[in-house]
């Protein structure tokens, strides 16, 4: 070089940069700019007469790296502001989070959006159609005309497997109906404090109970068809979720949520471990990890949970998806966290925002050999063969909506029979239940009484569920209106406020609880009546002969100081829709037959 002056060999030099800059560029994979002149070399996968193992080999065969890593992205609906990018990036799943839903919130407006996304993502080469999924946790409440459950929490109260069965089949249905085919559901959280914001959306904390009713709602899910469509489950959150310790939530917000559980491998496995491998018997088709850290590292990174025991131990052949956001809570590097999840057994990510990132973190993971390629293949043919199982490929669509499946008066007798087996009788001094229907003067009062936000709780049209009148359904109030005889005067005011001038009322009911929440915002220390309405059951009870309080929460909440006064309480959990389930019980149409799922002190 010393031939060369000095500002030739600048010049040289930079020239050589930028050359190996551009040829570094050209090497790097870019999102499917590798597809555009390949051709399909066959058709195989799309042949429904061939089995689904044969036709994911076909399809695998032919997939380009970028197309692999677009299937592990699970993208909420909210994020995906030009469709095209569903072909481009090839991405494998959306979801709507709690009330993320279309502008018009109608069941035809749901179905549109889902197509619309669905014809997008037909769009890319080899045409791999999405999976859409949705927190159908007690039915498929987002959707404001559907049937709204009991929580699950009630559906534990109530101990029958049969019924569970009943309710996930409807709620298949109405999920077929608006076009969607995923839902995350069941919880098999086993609840050990229930100062946990989530614990209605449990069967309770007895792990029999849990494991019979999860594998009762994974069937009725799943088994159920309509045409040629059905619908998997999501056994979450994975695991020992259920045992997380009050105060160790990293989310300042929280008490318990995204928390750490702190219980021995022998516990989590005797106890926490059994409803997943009834899951995995029952052949649920995904299986979702919970936001929990165990033995100092967030589950999503636990290579020996999620491969050793999950899929080699217990065999899953489902795929396994990371809750929210939760792949990038494992490390503030983005690209480790990425690499921890994928290489621990994380299938799907739930980003559930920026696939463009995540795009180019697995790029560069997969280029330095941090993710293998036969890990790659491992999820992507996991999520496959649930894609080809549920037949997305051959029915991607549901062609013109069914609307007379939301909310059928067939389903809502299916939900009115869930409330009355989920009643649980706390206490009856001088058999003051059942009531009379021909009672001649009844006071109604409370917060919870003419609510139907209240009744339904959390993850109802929104995601921290709605407080008021807005929803399709019966409260308790009007529910009692209709159950009483044509003598029997009712007067109802929420806060108790009645005027002095009349006598003793036969029966005052207040029915009254918590308003709705949802996740880590329902940790509470001391989850107990309100002011408001422990006013309105004191002014009831002047007021009456005899006290019902009728409490509408997802715990049990402390009413120590309070339960002498009062003549019988009914623990109604998150009854839903179906008002008219608590009176069919409380006049006496059917008796008390729901047991406590988890403890309630006295
Ligand atoms: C919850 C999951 C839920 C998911 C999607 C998460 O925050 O923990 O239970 O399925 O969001 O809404
Ligand atoms: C979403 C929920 C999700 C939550 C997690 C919300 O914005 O709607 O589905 O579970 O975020 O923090």
């Amino acid at each position: 070089m010393t031939f060369l002056n000095k500002r030739t060999r600048y010049t040289l030099i930079s020239l050589l940069l930028i050359g190996g800059t551009i040829f570094f560029i050209y090497l790097m994979p870019k999102p499917n700019s590798d597809v555009k002149n390949r051709d399909i070399l066959s058709t195989i996968y799309r042949d429904s007469t061939q089995s689904v193992s044969v036709r994911v080999e076909d399809l695998l065969n032919q997939m380009t790296i970028n197309e692999k890593i677009g299937q592990l992205a699970l993208v909420d609906r909210q994020k995906i502001y030009d469709s095209r990018d569903l072909a481009h990036y090839g991405i494998g799943g959306l979801l709507s989070g709690g009330g993320s839903k279309p502008s018009s919130n109608t069941p035809q407006a749901w179905l549109d959006m889902v197509n619309e996304f669905q014809r997008s993502a037909n769009e890319s080469r080899l045409g791999i159609p999405l999976l859409y999924g949705i927190d159908a946790v007690h039915g498929h409440t987002n959707v404001p005309g559907a049937t709204i459950f009991p929580h699950a929490i009630g559906l534990g109260a109530s101990r029958d497997a049969d019924l569970v069965y009943q309710i996930a089949a409807i709620t298949t249905k109405e999920l077929i109906a608006t076009g969607i085919f995923w839902n995350f559901s069941p919880s098999l959280d086993i609840v050990q404090d229930t100062r946990w914001g989530r614990t209605y959306e449990t069967f309770g904390s007895n792990t029999q109970i849990v494991r019979e009713l999860g594998v009762a709602y994974i069937n009725g899910l799943q088994s159920t068809t309509v045409g040629a469509s059905h619908v998997i489950g999501t056994a979450k959150h994975f695991l020992g979720t259920g045992a997380m310790v009050w105060g160790t939530s990293e989310n300042p917000d929280f008490k318990i949520d995204q928390g750490l559980t702190d219980i021995d491998e022998t516990t989590l496995r005797s106890v926490h471990l059994l409803p997943f491998i009834d899951a995995v018997n029952a052949g649920v088709g995904s299986i979702m990890v919970g936001h929990t850290s165990w033995n100092g590292m967030e589950i999503a990174a636990n290579k020996y949970l999620l491969t050793d025991i999950l899929k080699n131990e217990l065999g899953f052949k489902g795929f396994v998806v990371s809750d929210w956001y939760g792949v990038y809570e494992i490390s503030d590097n983005k690209y480790e966290a990425v690499v921890m999840a994928i290489n621990a057994g994380v299938d799907m990510v739930m980003l559930p925002f920026d696939y463009k990132s995540f795009t180019k973190q697995m790029q560069q993971a997969l280029l330095n050999g941090d993710i293998s390629t036969q890990r790659l293949d491992d999820a992507v043919r996991r999520i496959m063969r649930v894609k080809f199982e549920l037949g997305l490929f051959d029915n991607p669509l549901i062609k013109t909506i069914d609307s007379a499946q939301l909310g059928s008066s067939a389903h809502r007798e299916v939900a009115r029979e869930a409330v009355r087996k989920s009643l649980v009788l706390l206490k009856n001094d001088k058999a003051t239940l059942p009531l009379s229907p021909d009672t001649p003067h009844v006071l109604v009062v409370g917060s919870s009484a003419h609510n139907l936000g209240r009744q339904s709780g959390g993850w109802t049209v929104e995601w921290q569920g709605v407080d008021g009148n807005g929803l399709s359904g019966t409260t308790i109030l009007d529910a009692i209106k209709q159950t009483v005889s044509e003598q029997t005067v009712i007067e109802y005011d929420k806060e108790g406020d009645f005027p002095m001038t009349q006598g003793l009322a036969d029966i005052g009911i207040a029915v009254v609880g918590e308003k709705p929440y949802a996740e880590g915002w329902g940790d509470d220390e001391h989850p107990r009546l309100t002011d408001e309405d422990l006013l309105a059951i004191n002014r009831v009870k002047k007021r009456s002969k005899k006290l019902v309080i009728i409490i509408i929460s997802g715990r049990p909440l402390d009413i120590r100081d309070e339960i002498r006064t009062w003549d019988a309480v009914v623990a109604a959990w998150l009854p839903g829709s179906e008002g008219e389930g608590v009176t069919d019980v409380l006049f006496g149409k059917v008796p008390f037959v729901g047991t406590l799922p988890v403890e309630w002190p006295l």
